[in-house]
């Protein structure tokens, strides 16, 4: 039975999110999307907020669960018995931020093993905070957004032209 975890600030959730969970899945007899709760970015969601938009969107799956969670990755892990984290790499960016925390997280925690998935090309260059700015300005971000999480983000950020 290999477990693993998929953590992240969600800050919200991307279509480019979903991709990844879902090329991930049939690799993990069960995987934990995990928002990270303490994470050292200001969010614009509460970690429940967005907890609650990934249950929304996720494919219903029993394999799948959402939580959040506070402290260290691998501590997450060893309390649920957790054996893999997933994490997914876009760019070279991100190879070597991810490559410190693997073996970060393996030196702290060595049965635990990264296992990194790349994301479809479509969505190799968003981030949440990009797709914010883009929904501050007022731009279109249907391509890279579930429309229930656009609609909460649009009533979140409303545009800066917008009359308050
Ligand atoms: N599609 C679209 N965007 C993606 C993506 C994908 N497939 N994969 C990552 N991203 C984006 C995210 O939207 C996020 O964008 P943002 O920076 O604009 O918000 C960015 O890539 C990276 O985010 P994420 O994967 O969520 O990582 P993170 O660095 O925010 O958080 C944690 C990683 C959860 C491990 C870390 O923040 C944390 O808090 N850990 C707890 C402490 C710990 O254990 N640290 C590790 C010690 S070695």
């Amino acid at each position: 039975m290999v477990s693993a975890i998929y953590p992240g600030s969600f800050d919200p959730v991307t279509r480019g999110h979903l991709d990844l969970i879902e090329r991930a899945l049939p690799l993990f007899d069960r995987l934990t999307v995990a928002v990270a709760a303490n994470s050292t970015k200001t969010a614009t969601f509460t970690a429940e907020e967005r907890v609650e938009m990934l249950r929304e969107v996720l494919p219903k799956d029993k394999r799948l669960s959402v939580t959040s969670f506070r402290g260290l990755v691998v501590d997450f892990c060893k309390s649920q018995g957790i054996g893999a984290v997933l994490r997914g790499v876009r760019t070279v960016s991100d190879f070597e931020y991810e490559y410190q925390m693997a073996l970060t997280n393996r030196h702290m925690a060595p049965g635990i093993e990264t296992v990194f998935v790349m994301p479809s090309v479509q969505y190799s260059y968003v981030s949440s905070s990009l797709i914010r700015e883009i929904v501050r300005n007022g731009g279109d971000v249907a391509s890279f957004l579930p429309p229930q999480v656009e609609r909460r983000l649009r009533d979140r950020l409303r545009p800066l032209s917008s009359p308050s």
